[in-house]
C-alpha cells in the first residue's frame, strides 16, 4: 500500500490557481538563458531535481534504499546550488527542508519520506507559481518587437505591431466597402490586403528555418486564397459574395498564427515596457 502512497503523493509539475499574475523575471537569470548562455544552466538543474525527485521514488519502490540515498543527495545538492544561482529568489528556498528530506531518505522511513517530499516538493511548487510561465515566455520566447515587415503598399518599414495594425485597416476598409456597394474602394482596399497579407510570410523565415513550420499555417492554401481573391477583386463585375468568403477564408489563418504566437509576444513586450 505504502508503494502506491508514495507513487501518487511525491509532487509532479505544477498547477497554477484560478487566479495568477505574471512578474517580469529577475535580471539575474539571464545569465543561464541565451544569448549569454546556450547551455540552459538554470533549466537543467529544474531536471535534474525533478529526475532525481522521481529516482528516489522510484528506487525505494526497489527497495534499493542505497541508491535512493544517492539521488536524494544530489537533488539536496542541486537545490542548494540552484539558490545561489538566483539571489533574488532566496526567499523560495528552504533548506532545513531539503536536509529533512534527505534525512527522512536515510532512515529509511517511507512515512517519513512521503512527509518530507511533500513539504520539499511545496517549495518548488510556490516558486513554479509565481515564477514558471513568466520565465518560459521572458527567456525563451524570441523577441517578436525585434521583427520589422516591409509594408509592400507603402513601401515603408514597420514593427511588427504597426504592420499588423495596417493589414487589419485594410482588411476592414475593404468589408466596409463591401458592405457599401463600392466596387472601386473594394478593389483598391481590397489589394492592399492581398499585398500586405502575403508579406506576412516574409516574417515567417527569421525564426524559422524548417519550411515545414510555414508551410503548417501559411501554406499552399493560404497562397492559394489570395491568389483567387486577387482575381476575384479584378474581375470586370467583382463578385461581391465570393470576394467575402474568401477574405474569410484568410482570416482564420491569422487567427491560427495568433494562437501560436500572439499571447507569448503581448506578454514578453509587456514585460520590456
Ligand atoms: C506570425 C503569424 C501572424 C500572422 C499570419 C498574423 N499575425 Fe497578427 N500578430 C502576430 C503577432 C505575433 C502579433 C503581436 C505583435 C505584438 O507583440 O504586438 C500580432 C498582432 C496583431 C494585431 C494587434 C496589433 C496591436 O495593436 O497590438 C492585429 C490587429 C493583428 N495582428 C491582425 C492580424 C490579421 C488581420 C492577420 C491576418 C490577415 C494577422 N494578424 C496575421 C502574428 C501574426
Ligand atoms: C526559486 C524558484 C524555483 C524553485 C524553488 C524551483 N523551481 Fe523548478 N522552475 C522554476 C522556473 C523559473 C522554471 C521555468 C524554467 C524554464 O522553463 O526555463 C522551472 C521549471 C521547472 C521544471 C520544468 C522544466 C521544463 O523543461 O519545462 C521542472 C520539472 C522543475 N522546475 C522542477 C523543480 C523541482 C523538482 C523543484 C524543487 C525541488 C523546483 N523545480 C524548484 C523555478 C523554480
Ligand atoms: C519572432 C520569431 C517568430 C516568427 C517571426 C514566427 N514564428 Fe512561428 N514560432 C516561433 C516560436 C518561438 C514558436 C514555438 C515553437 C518553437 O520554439 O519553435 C513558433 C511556433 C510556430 C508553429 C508551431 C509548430 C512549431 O514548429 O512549433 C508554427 C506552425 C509556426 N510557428 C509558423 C509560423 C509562421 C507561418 C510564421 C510567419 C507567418 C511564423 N511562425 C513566424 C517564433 C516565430
Amino acid at each position: 500500500m505504502k508503494r502506491v502512497l508514495l507513487a501518487s503523493l511525491i509532487l509532479s509539475g505544477f498547477a497554477l490557481s484560478g487566479e495568477f499574475t505574471l512578474k517580469k523575471p529577475p535580471e539575474s537569470l539571464k545569465k543561464y538563458y541565451p544569448p549569454q548562455s546556450e547551455k540552459f544552466e538554470f533549466l537543467n538543474n529544474m531536471h535534474t531535481m525533478s529526475t532525481a525527485f522521481y529516482a528516489v521514488q522510484l528506487n525505494i519502490n526497489d527497495g534499493n534504499w542505497e541508491k535512493a540515498t544517492q539521488w536524494a543527495k544530489k537533488l539536496v545538492e542541486t537545490y542548494k546550488k540552484t539558490a545561489e544561482m538566483v539571489p533574488e529568489w532566496k526567499k523560495y528556498f528552504d533548506f532545513k527542508k531539503a536536509e529533512a528530506y534527505l534525512k527522512a531518505v536515510e532512515s529509511k522511513n517511507v512515512d517519513s519520506v512521503i512527509k518530507a517530499s511533500q513539504e520539499l516538493g511545496k517549495t518548488c511548487a510556490k516558486c513554479h507559481q509565481d515564477n514558471e510561465i513568466a520565465v518560459k515566455i521572458y527567456y525563451r520566447f524570441p523577441n517578436f518587437s525585434e521583427i520589422k515587415i516591409e509594408d509592400p503598399v507603402e513601401f515603408m518599414e514597420y514593427e511588427l505591431e504597426d504592420f499588423m495594425v495596417k493589414l487589419t485597416r485594410s482588411l476592414q476598409a475593404l468589408n466596409v466597402y463591401l458592405s457599401q456597394n463600392q466596387p472601386d474602394k473594394v478593389q483598391e482596399h481590397g489589394m492592399n490586403f492581398v499585398e500586405r497579407a502575403r508579406a506576412v510570410k516574409e516574417m515567417c523565415s527569421k525564426c524559422h528555418t524548417d519550411k515545414r513550420d510555414v508551410e503548417a499555417i501559411t501554406g499552399k492554401d493560404y497562397d492559394q486564397a489570395l491568389n483567387t481573391l486577387e482575381e476575384l477583386l479584378n474581375a470586370e463585375k467583382p463578385d461581391f459574395n465570393k470576394i467575402k468568403q474568401i477574405t474569410a477564408k484568410v482570416t482564420l489563418t491569422c487567427y491560427t498564427c495568433h494562437n501560436v504566437h500572439y499571447i507569448p509576444s503581448k506578454i514578453k513586450s509587456a514585460f520590456s515596457k
